[in-house]
This record gives structure tokens, sequence and C-alpha cells, in this order.
């Protein structure tokens, strides 16, 4: 069985992410998708909010896992015995840092691979940093996340934007 770990903060899962998947299926039997901790992120949404919207938005989708993470990835990748690793790679400004962090994973395990897949064009300036930024003024961001993330949104920022 061919199986992929899709690493990401997912705070909060957009439909650049969504579509991410969808194109992993096609090429791996199992796609993991790992809720996994950047020490320089903020988020907004706790880790059982991400995980149970990511359940939520991919329920209709089979061989999909969610599971999240707390330590290094490379630990989780060999802890699983799972030898790939999926990133989404949006523009030419995602480059450096996604070759420093594979080649970073890759150095600890040598056995990894790290294939990038590439959105839908339609997705590739969207961020959840901008999907946040958009609904904390008050803007519909429906077209740009799945369903139950807009709805955790607007529950997110209603008191901010009722005060304002
Ligand atoms: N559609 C929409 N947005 C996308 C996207 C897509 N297809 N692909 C990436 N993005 C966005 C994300 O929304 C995110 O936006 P934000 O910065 O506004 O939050 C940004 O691109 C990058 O996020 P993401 O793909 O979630 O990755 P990340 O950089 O937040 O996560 C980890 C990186 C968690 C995978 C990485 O830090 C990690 O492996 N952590 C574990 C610890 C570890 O092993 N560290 C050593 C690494 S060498």
């Amino acid at each position: 069985m061919k199986i992929a770990v899709y690493p990401g903060t997912f705070d909060p899962v957009t439909n650049g992410h969504i579509d991410i998947i969808k194109r992993g299926r096609k090429i791996f039997d199992k796609i993991i998708v790992l809720v996994a901790i950047h020490p320089n992120k903020k988020t907004l949404f706790t880790i059982d909010e991400r995980i149970n919207m990511l359940k939520e938005s991919l329920k209709d989708l089979n061989n999909v896992e969610i599971d999240h993470w707390d330590g290094l990835l490379i630990d989780y990748i060999k802890k699983k015995k799972v030898n790939v690793i999926i990133r989404g790679m949006r523009a030419i400004s995602d480059f450096e840092y996604e070759f420093q962090m594979a080649l970073m994973n890759r150095n600890l395990y040598p056995d990894i691979e790290i294939i990038f897949l590439f959105p839908d064009e339609k997705y590739t300036y969207l961020s959840s940093s901008i999907v946040k930024e958009l609904a904390m003024f008050g803007k519909d961001v429906k077209h740009l996340v799945p369903k139950i993330v807009n709805e955790k949104l607007i529950e997110k920022y209603r008191g901010k934007n009722e005060k304002s």
C-alpha cells in the first residue's frame, strides 16, 4: 500500500489544502493528513478545532486519515513507517522554505522522499493567514474554505465584528 503524509498547521484548512489532498489521492492509496506544530506560529484554532474541521471537510473522501503530532515530523514518519511526504507548492516564493525543510528532513532520514504538488491555479494566492484576515474584517470567505471552516471563522470573529 502506497501511503503519504501531508503535514501542515491547517489553521484552518482551506480549499487549497483540500485540492492538494485530492491530487495526492490519485497517486497514493492512503493520505495521512497530519496536523503538526510549527513552533513559530501562534494559531487561532486549537489543535482539536483544527482536527475537527479537517474531519468534517474530508468526511466524504475515503483513504484519508487525520492525525496529529507534536514532535519532529521525521519522528512521526519513522514511527508510521511511511517514506513519502507531500507538500503543496503554490508559487516560487514557497520554494526556498520548502527546499530547506525538504533537505533537512532528508538529512535526518535519508529514506524519505518529498513530493511537491501544485494546487489549481485559483488557489495559488490562498493561505490560511489571508483567509483569517478577510474573516476578521467581516469579509465572506465561503468560496475559499470548506463550509465548516466558514462557520467556525464566523463564530470566532462574531464578537469582534459586532463591536466594530
Ligand atoms: N492552499 C492554501 N494554502 C496553502 C497551501 C495550499 N495548497 N499550501 C500551503 N498553504 C499555506 C498554508 O495555509 C500556510 O499559510 P499560513 O502561513 O498563512 O498559515 C502556509 O502556506 C504554509 O503552511 P503549511 O503548509 O500548513 O505548512 P506550515 O509551514 O504551516 O507547516 C510544518 C510546516 C508543520 C509541516 C513543519 O513546521 C513541521 O514539519 N513541523 C514539525 C516539526 C519539525 O519537524 N520541524 C523540522 C522541519 S525541517
